[in-house]
């Protein structure tokens, strides 16, 4: 729960009649609007190319939080309190001349407050909002900016658009989101790791035998086929969320909490991941896209066939990596990677796999299992360790079998609701905490290691695998972690 009020401010959402300020970033101010969290004198200006009126965009909102916000928590009156803090202003990102709307909607008092602008948009406008922005005078040392991912589509792009950004706004007030770090579980991992003497011991090469991170997605690409065909989902997905939770599980101890110390450490780990070479990407980093099936008991089209597709698209809309960290405590621990889309379920998934006890002293008949540690992230949240148990009464020999000691959060009551990664990070946007935000050097060496894969994919000109929709991916996914021994955990 955020229990605070944050300081006034403006926020303004470049982007703000796109698909992600109106699923995610209106509907979280909403929450902190009307759970308290936002002073009396905050405001919330859309901006976008659009001529829209105040009413247009307001017709918009409304619509998108009757589509995203639960009826339990929505009322009339909190919506007419929230909407007399919301306007609109058409902005060219491209059309530095067009900043000036936005400067007279700010107002005079402008600079009496902090302003934040999000950039819900595509990164290639981050650069020219933030020059606009700056040669129109917005920008103040209590003005501050949020980007979203994927900044930029490789390393070389990512430097262009940080120089950019980097132009206008200084480093600390720059806060690059990766929605992933707002979520509970994630930072209950720091947590877990941290706050407890038992684990911190084992978590090593020594004790743990892989790491598997899966994110796995139902939906196809609802609707945003041409950003998602520029993307795939190595840009969309692993460059950003699943490699900052291989960075939360694989960091050493940050000395304190503070974004500095956190980021430090995050920031070893991405350097240290073995960049692959272009012999080794068909080895370890499968990609495949998904032909018609079904999914969650409905026909559904291939990739190419869904609206606004392409026949000739070799986009990846899965993707499976093994990863292999080369430092001290990592060496020889193969972090397996996994996301799609179509896939039979929605869930996001972190198993820490240990080694198997050294000489087993049980009978053969013994199902014995290596221990291991799932932390589920989505769309329930818990954290089970899975653990060998003697079966009770009598048998010959002492047989032992798995049984799950769970570690997850007593069940919250609906006053409890738990904030929406968006929620969070807005709301720590307001108060000037960047420790959940992704430093420069973060991205680029998330980049880098990920340009080793496109270029890998992209000399050997193969195209991608295919699944069927509604399965769990092609056979080269399986096969990518059978080959030495092991299996992906089914967790189903
Ligand atoms: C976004 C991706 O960053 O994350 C989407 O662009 C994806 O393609 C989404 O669907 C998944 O987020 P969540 O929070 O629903 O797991």
């Amino acid at each position: 729960m955020i229990n605070k009020l944050a300081a006034p401010c403006n926020i303004v959402v470049f982007g703000g009649n796109g698909d992600l300020a109106i699923r995610k970033l209106l509907p979280a101010m909403y929450y902190l609007h009307r759970d308290g969290h936002l002073s009396d004198c905050t405001r919330i200006l859309g901006a976008s190319r659009s001529n829209l009126s105040r009413e247009d965009y307001l017709d918009l909102v409304r619509k998108g939080l009757d589509q995203f916000v639960p009826e339990t928590y929505r009322d009339e009156e909190t919506w007419q309190a929230f909407a007399k803090r919301i306007d609109y202003v058409a902005v060219d990102a491209t059309d530095e001349s067009s900043f000036a709307n936005l400067a007279q909607a700010l107002g005079s008092e402008f600079s009496d407050q902090t302003t934040v602008y999000y950039l819900s948009t595509s990164s290639r406008f981050f650069g020219s909002i933030c020059l606009g922005l700056k040669a129109n005078n917005l920008v103040l040392p209590n003005s501050r900016v949020v980007i979203e991912k994927p900044i930029g589509t490789d390393y070389a792009s990512s430097c262009v658009i940080n120089d950019a950004v980097g132009q206008a706004f200084e480093e600390n007030n720059i806060y690059r989101i990766d929605h992933y770090l707002g979520k509970e579980t994630v930072q209950n991992l720091l947590a877990l790791r941290f706050a407890n003497a038992l684990f911190e011991p084992v978590w090593t090469n020594a004790h743990i035998d892989n790491v598997q991170i899966t994110v796995a997605e139902s939906v196809g690409v609802e609707g945003r086929w041409s950003y998602y065909d520029d993307s795939g989902a190595l840009r969309d997905m692993v460059q950003n969320h699943l490699l900052q939770l291989l960075c939360l599980v694989a960091m050493g101890v940050p000395v304190n909490l503070d974004e500095d110390a956190v980021r430090a450490e995050k920031i070893k780990v991405l350097k240290s991941l073995k960049l692959m070479k272009p012999e080794e990407v068909t080895e370890n980093a499968i990609r495949a896209q998904y032909n018609a099936g079904v999914a969650e008991g409905k026909e559904v089209p291939g990739y190419k066939d869904e609206e606004g597709g392409r026949p000739d698209s070799s986009t990846e809309t899965f993707v499976a990596i093994r990863a292999d960290i080369h430092n001290w405590r990592w060496r020889g621990v193969p972090f397996y990677l996994r996301t799609g889309k179509r896939l039979p379920s929605r869930f996001s998934e972190i198993v820490i796999e240990f080694k198997d006890v050294p000489h087993s002293i049980f009978p053969r008949s013994s199902n014995l299992m290596s221990n291991k540690l799932v932390i589920r992230l989505q769309p329930e949240e818990s954290i089970q360790l899975f653990m060998m148990n003697k079966v009770p009464g009598l048998s010959e020999g002492m047989k032992v079998h798995p049984v799950t000691l769970d570690l997850s959060q007593p069940d919250h009551t609906p006053q409890d609701r738990v904030p929406e990664a968006y929620e969070r990070l807005i709301f720590d946007v307001i108060c000037g905490n960047s420790t959940l935000f992704v430093h420069r050097n973060e991205v680029e060496a998330a980049w880098k290691w990920c340009d080793a894969i496109l270029e890998g994919w992209q000399s050997q000109s193969i195209p991608p695998h295919t699944y069927m929709a509604g399965s769990w991916g092609p056979q080269a996914a399986f096969e990518l972690v059978a080959k030495s021994g092991r299996s992906w955990h089914e967790s189903q």
